[in-house]
């Protein structure tokens, strides 16, 4: 759609963007698609073992263009961290930057201490161990630095991985991954999208002036590049797509026909559903099933969203809508098997819920206060079964995330929740002025001392105060905000 040496804007405004954001394309799409490297692993003591660095580099986005990044064993995004449900693992984080950051493994189950929040700051030159056991449904996540107040420069930087959880071997979900396309980089492919925007030297422009929704680039890149080419050699592909943007919403499909929802957040949906667009806001994941004819060649495209009553300034103007990754068939294709007619089952029962908490998101507070490291929000009894309700009462967008667990929306603006919302998630839009509930039950890991997050994970409005702590504890247990404030970030 674009012309013109990748200078014409598609969208000159859009709900996304003020009007210096609109996402401009880049004439072809020809820059085959990086796949991130496998981390490899060790097993010591039976136990699955890590090692990342976060680091400085130069990467190139574009070829001949090099940026200034930062990326986790290299000059730009992760490694892709695999481990399977029912092992131990542990990663050891060294932090080779010159200030301190951390390493949230975003949607894991996991003791509060293990999480990687703003409690658990790396200092430059410190490696950090965390260890843990994978248990909870096979997905995909990812890890991204979560320091309090520098968050967005971090991920926008480049510091961003997947973590891919896989099935336990000989569970029911592993017969389903296993007819699912799931040959890593050939047919199970890594799709980490960002906006960016350049500096006419070349590097990453961060400070935007005050956009009201954080860093709205105008370059969309894909695993690191722009324009990028994915060609296909099975009559299926499976897309990973995580919306690693630090503040833009995505609305992807393909145009003029359907893709397969297999798996949002936190694992498969029940069963898969064909959508025109898969709508993702910054944390969200979604893996579809692509299908192909030999030769065909068809355009991952993001439409624009629908974001509900966004009445801000920057919503002036529509057309947010743009290319992001050209897949291309082979004129022969290897067989792929169906998608299976059932995926999984799960579901809490709303009346087992024997809490019930609110969550009012206004500016840069939740229920009237901004967030503060020393002082705790919510405290949750372990075992619990609760349903939290989250409303947006801004006109502008907002999303929310919650550590530790992957809950279920109950019902959006009063309605049950679309296709697209009804598998787990750990990070939900929310529109303006609508409330949205959440059931999510609380495990495991008791512990008063170290709190765990939930904010928005627009990463400027989480940077600027709209995030709050709770923490799980036993029975009759009090949190323990002086130990808090102890740990020293
Ligand atoms: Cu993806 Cu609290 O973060
Ligand atoms: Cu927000």
């Amino acid at each position: 759609a674009a012309a013109g040496a990748g200078a014409a804007a598609v969208g000159l405004t859009g709900c996304n963007s003020a009007s210096t954001s609109a996402v401009s394309e880049p004439e072809q799409f020809d820059t085959p698609l990086p796949i991130p490297p496998l981390a490899e692993s060790e097993m010591i003591d039976g136990i699955r073992t890590f090692w990342i660095t976060a680091q400085p580099g130069r990467h190139e986005f574009r070829p001949g263009q090099s940026t200034s990044t930062w990326g986790f064993d290299g000059s730009y995004g992760g490694p892709t961290v695999r481990a399977a449900v029912g092992e131990r693992v542990a990663v050891e984080v060294t932090n080779d930057l010159d200030e301190a950051t951390s390493a949230h493994w975003h949607g894991m189950h996991l003791p509060p201490d293990m999480d990687g929040g703003p409690h658990q700051m790396i200092e430059p030159g410190d490696t950090w161990r965390a260890e843990w056991l994978i248990d909870q449904a096979p997905c995909t996540l990812w890890y991204h630095p979560h320091p309090h107040g520098a968050t967005e420069r971090h991920v926008y930087r480049g510091l961003t991985g997947l973590f891919y959880l896989d099935p336990a071997p000989g569970s029911a979900e592993e017969a389903v991954h296993e007819q699912l396309p799931h040959t890593y980089g050939v047919d199970d492919i890594p799709v980490v999208i960002g906006d960016k925007s350049f500096s006419d030297g070349g590097e990453l422009v961060i400070d935007d002036g005050g956009n009201e929704v954080g860093l709205l680039g105008d370059v969309v890149t894909v695993n690191g590049v722009v324009g990028p080419l994915l060609p296909v050699r099975t009559e299926r592909v499976r897309l990973r797509l995580l919306n690693a943007s630090t503040a833009r919403t995505y609305s992807l499909g393909l145009p003029g026909r359907t893709v397969t929802l297999v798996a949002t957040d936190g694992g498969l949906v029940r069963e898969p559903v064909a959508l025109e667009q898969v709508r993702l806001s910054p944390g969200e994941r979604a893996e579809v099933v692509v299908q192909l004819e030999p030769g065909e060649e068809v355009m991952l495209h993001s439409f624009e969203p629908d974001l509900g009553n966004v009445v801000v300034p920057f919503a002036v103007g529509a057309n947010d809508a743009f290319d992001v990754l050209r897949i291309v068939a082979g004129s022969e294709l290897a067989p792929s098997e169906d998608v299976p007619g059932e995926l999984t089952s799960f579901g809490l029962d709303a009346a087992s819920a024997t809490v019930r908490r609110e969550f009012r998101l206004s500016d840069r507070e939740i229920n009237g206060a901004e967030m503060d490291m020393a002082r705790i929000d919510e405290t949750v009894e372990v075992g619990t079964t609760e349903i939290w309700t989250v409303i947006n009462d801004d006109l502008s967008p907002h999303n929310f995330h919650v550590h530790d667990v992957q809950f279920e929306v109950l019902s959006v603006g009063g309605s049950p929740p679309p296709p697209e919302l009804r598998g787990h998630k750990d990070t939900v839009y929310l529109e303006p002025g609508r409330a949205v509930e959440l059931i999510m039950r609380f495990e495991d890991y008791a512990d008063p001392q170290w709190p765990y997050m939930y904010h928005c994970h627009l990463l400027r409005h989480e940077d600027e105060g709209l995030m709050g702590q709770f923490v799980v504890v036993n029975p009759g247990e009090a949190a323990d905000p002086s130990m808090i404030a102890g740990h020293g970030h």
